[in-house]
Formats: C-alpha cells, structure tokens, sequence
C-alpha cells in the first residue's frame, strides 16, 4: 500500500513537470482510472480517448490501454509525444488482423466500402476507408446503407453481425474474435438470469450473438456505464471486462453489479472478463514511462499516418 502510494505521490508531480496527461481506458485497474480522473486525465471509451487525446494541450499524453489506442493518439497529434507503460499490450483483434491479409481480401472485393474498427494496427485503419468504434459503428454503417454503398467490415465478427443485423446492410466480414467477449457463456447466462429475476443485462457488442440477444442494454463501454445509471434495475449482469465496475460502481454506488458468467476459472480460462493486455497497465510501469520514455513511447509511419487520419477523422468528424 505504501508502495502504491508514492508510486501516485511521483506519477502526479511527473505529470506536471512533464506536462503530461493520464488517459486511461475503463479496463485498466482501479488505481489507475482513479489516478487519471484525480489529475485532470480522463477515463473513457476508446472513442473519447481518442477524441481527449486530439483536443488537450499536454506535451505527453500517457495511454493506459492498449496499442492501438496508443498508435490512434500519434496518428492524430504526431507533434506529441506518446507512451505507453508498455507497448506489449496488443488486442486480439488486432493480432488476428495483419495487414498483408486484411489488403489481400480488401483487394479481392473493390466494390465495397472498407469499414475497420479501432482495434486495428494503423497500416490496416490506412487501408480503410472509414474507422467506427463500438459506440458510433451503428450510425456509421446505417449512413452508409442509405448510401447504398456495400461494405467489407473487420476485424471483429461478432460486433460486425450485430450492425448487420440492426441495419441490414451488406456487409462482407473478416472472422476476427476479442478473446475477453468471446469467453462469455449462454447457458450459464440463462440460468444467472433466473437466479437474478430484476437484473438488467448488460453486454459489450464484441459478445457472441447469443449473450447479445439476451441482453437489456448494448453498447461501448461508456454506453454500457450510461445503460447502468439510467435504467430502473438495481442489480445487473455485466458482460464486458470487469474493468468497468470500478466506474459503475462509483456512479451507482446503491446498486449491484455481477460479472456475467465465462468457461471457468484460472487455467481453464484464457481470460475471464478481464483482458490480459490491459492488466499490464500498471502503476509502476507508468512511472517508468514519465521517467524515461525510451523502449515506451508509440511511433507511427509517416506514410501510413496519412491514410490512417483520413479514415479516423471521418469517424470523428461524424460523430462529433
Ligand atoms: P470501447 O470502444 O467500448 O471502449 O471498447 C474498446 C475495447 O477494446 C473493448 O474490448
Ligand atoms: Fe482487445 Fe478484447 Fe482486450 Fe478489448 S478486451 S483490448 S477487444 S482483447
């Protein structure tokens, strides 16, 4: 405890010295949301961090999340200078996903619009046309439906056929997977669900179809913190990293929240609601970060960056 604590003590006086911000991600560890809202960072959906990130006036932004967060914030204010406490910290989206195949199918089907989500390396975002997050995906594919425009989406299957069969759109998938989401378990789903009558059900549309279409709420993770305050219930079930009580929680102090069931536990289960890339946010490794960047801070190609921005400022631009 004494330990965490200068470990805070040292990170806030770096952080002024440096004229560095925390922006920090709702799955990354309690202390470490506490820490960047307690600074005057932020704690957010990767939509919001990006959109933070672009709009402050620090120096250094320090990304507690994962890569492609880190690389979305360069790609945005390449004149900054971004760390990450580590840069091992991937997404399985984003490993599923290398460039050289994701241009391959792209290129096997020029007649579509490319949709990528975030959790992509900045080669494949420059590969896009557009970038969508898990909170303006729908608006996005809805607009381009209307456009009549037919769509190659990636890298995430289960988020891509939830869109597709909101809005019917033609959409054409790579058969990418989060190894957090994909976890969650219908049965047990069913039968928690009958053991809490008055819980709302709240899921992350990275979820497989089934623990979708039992859920009373979906949505990105500040969409799910919204669902959370605004519904009546006073208990809920919550399929998404468990990350995301620590906000819950302290918004709704008077209600309960329960973790939706997965396959089992410790060396049964690759990741039980919680994602291995973002535990390795740490404040330790933050410190490190503020103390000497080296082996730590996100570069970009120059070249990629282009076509990245464009693809990531139209989602910004029209979900401003
Ligand atoms: P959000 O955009 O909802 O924050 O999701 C990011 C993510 O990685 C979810 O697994
Ligand atoms: Fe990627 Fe899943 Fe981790 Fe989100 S929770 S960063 S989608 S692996």
């Amino acid at each position: 405890v004494a330990e965490k604590a200068q470990y805070k003590e040292s990170i806030k006086k770096l952080l002024k010295e440096k004229n560095a911000v925390l922006i920090a991600h709702y799955y990354t560890d309690p202390e470490i949301q506490a820490l960047a809202e307690e600074t005057g960072g932020c704690v957010a959906d990767s939509l919001e961090m990006a959109r933070f990130g672009n709009q402050h006036e620090a120096d250094t932004l320090i990304i507690a999340g994962v890569k492609f967060m880190g690389e979305t914030a360069k790609v945005l204010t390449p004149e900054k200078t971004v760390v990450m406490p580590t840069l091992e910290a991937t997404c399985s989206l984003d490993l599923g996903c290398p460039i050289e195949q994701f241009d391959a199918f792209c290129n096997e089907h020029p007649d579509r619009t490319v949709v990528v989500y975030a959790n992509t390396s900045t080669a494949v975002k420059a590969r896009a046309d557009w970038i969508v997050t898990s909170s303006c995906a729908l608006e996005i594919v809805e607009h381009l439906e209307e456009q009549g425009e037919k769509i190659l989406w990636g890298p995430d299957r289960h988020l891509g056929n939830y869109i597709q069969k909101q809005t019917g759109a033609d959409m054409l998938m790579w058969q990418g997977a989060c190894i957090v989401h994909d976890e969650f378990k219908t049965k047990a789903l069913v039968d928690m669900k009958a053991l809490h009558a008055d819980a709302a059900v709240l899921v992350h549309p990275e979820s497989p179809a089934e623990i979708i279409d039992l859920a009373d709420a979906v949505g990105s993770t500040s969409q799910l913190i919204k669902a959370a305050q605004e519904l009546p219930n006073k208990k809920f079930i919550v399929a998404t990293d468990r990350g995301i009580f620590y906000k819950m929680q302290q918004l709704c102090p008077e209600k309960e929240f329960f973790e939706a069931p997965t396959a089992g536990e410790g060396a049964t289960c690759r990741s039980c609601a919680h994602c291995p890339w973002m535990a390795m946010n740490g404040l330790q490794a933050i410190e490190e970060a503020l103390v000497n960047p080296k082996g730590k801070e996100v570069f970009v190609d120059m070249n990629l960056r282009k076509g990245a921005l464009r693809s990531t400022n139209r989602m910004l631009e029209f979900s401003a």
